[in-house]
């Protein structure tokens, strides 16, 4: 099958997974350690029913959706996802494309072969920049103006990685940043001709080795760090403080990704953040944390609408984009699922996959009798104790 004939978003996986080498693949699907949470927020998800309501006029039903004052043609957009140049050539900027030709917000990750500011010049549309930060508020805040002077339009910081999460595939695999060859990867690349070409040989021919490009912090004419290092430097040390920090050096939106307790979306309120990320990082870190979607419902009642609530993790369907929205998000973000199609089509793959998901996303709301996302709420969906 081509990928243009894919009609889910498990077709464009299956496909991904075929164009692949091991060692990408891995990268791209598994979790941590058992993926006993990456399979649990699948199966949490699975497990949420629908109360459809029936002889609604639905007629006139959008999907379109605001957040910070910006009307989306989508409730969802893409979020942040390191390396995904090994996936596709200049992924992050296919991935901005298709985002902003679909209208929906594109999230670039500090761990980008492509520099922020190539970002911003070459695509237009809404582009949220996610950091990554250590302790080391020099190097933090160079980032930080450098988005600021780029012009992402909002700043989301990532804090559940205070350590790596242990993905020992990774290490079974030899997978190392910077990149180096050995011979099963090299095996495996050359039984994959297609991504070798199109993806591998291509980007050492124009940039050479794969660097990061949005670590280099230039402090006063002293270079910081040209590799991860610095940002990785006591990241288990960063606190509430860093944030309330964060705060006064950035003007836009400010958001929190991967908080999965009431408590901690009302410290993160209390520090000046303007919206908050349930995630779990697509099962990626913790192992063995709660299924995102169980954490949604009881932060989104003690927020209660004092800033908007996203979220993400495991959302491979418009379904589940309308049950996250039911349990209580006002906006969802995609990670695999438009990897998925960065990897099978560039652009136009990634294009290909949010017109699956718009498209059963509206027909699940127009099965459910809802007209627009703003209107779902827990009403649609049966309650736990009577499944
Ligand atoms: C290959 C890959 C790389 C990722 N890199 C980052 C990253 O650099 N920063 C970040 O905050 N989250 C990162 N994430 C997590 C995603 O932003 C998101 O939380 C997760 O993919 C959502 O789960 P889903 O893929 O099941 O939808 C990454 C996820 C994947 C799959």
């Amino acid at each position: 099958m081509s990928w243009e004939n894919a009609v889910n978003i498990d077709d464009l996986r299956r496909l991904a997974k075929q164009r692949l080498p091991r060692v990408a693949w891995d990268y791209l699907e598994r979790g941590a350690e058992d993926d006993l949470t990456l399979q649990s927020n699948r199966r949490r998800l699975d497990r949420l029913q629908f109360l459809p309501r029936t002889l609604v006029d639905v007629s006139k039903r959008t999907l379109q959706h605001r957040l910070f004052g910006k009307t989306y043609d989508a409730p969802f957009g893409i979020g942040p996802t390191g390396v995904a140049g090994l996936y596709c050539f200049e992924a992050d900027l296919e991935l901005a494309r298709a985002a902003s030709a679909a209208n929906i917000p594109f999230t670039l990750s500090t761990a980008s072969f492509i520099a922020m500011e190539r970002v911003v010049k070459e695509v237009s549309g809404e582009q949220w920049f996610q950091l990554y930060m250590s302790k080391d508020r020099d190097a933090a805040e160079c980032l930080v103006r450098r988005a600021e002077q780029a012009g992402f339009g909002a700043l989301v910081i990532t804090t559940d990685v205070p350590v790596g999460g242990n993905r020992e595939y990774n290490r079974r695999n030899g997978f190392e940043i910077p990149f180096r060859l050995n011979s099963r990867n090299i095996i495996d690349g050359i039984c994959h001709p297609r991504w070798l070409s199109e993806v591998f040989l291509r980007t050492l021919l124009s940039t050479g080795v794969p660097r990061f490009q949005n670590v280099d912090s230039n402090v006063g004419g002293r270079i910081i760090a040209q590799d991860l290092s610095a940002f990785r430097a006591r990241r288990d040390a960063l606190d509430w403080s860093d944030i309330a920090w964060l705060r006064t050096i950035w003007p836009r939106p400010l958001m929190v990704k991967g908080i999965l307790t009431a408590e901690d979306a009302l410290l993160a309120i209390e520090h000046g953040v303007d919206a908050i990320v349930v995630s779990n990082h697509g099962g990626r870190q913790l192992d063995g944390a709660i299924a995102a979607i169980d954490a949604l419902p009881t932060i989104a009642t003690a927020v209660a609408g004092r800033v908007p609530v996203l979220f993400d993790s495991g959302i491979r369907r418009g379904m589940d984009v309308v049950k996250a929205l039911a349990m209580g998000a006002d906006f969802v973000l995609l990670g695999r699922a438009t990897l998925y199609g960065a990897t099978v089509g560039g652009a136009a793959g990634v294009k290909h996959a949010i017109e699956i998901l718009k498209a059963e996303t509206d027909r699940v709301m127009a099965l459910i009798g809802c007209a627009s996302a703003a209107e779902l709420d827990q009403r649609f969906i049966v309650k736990e104790s009577s499944v």
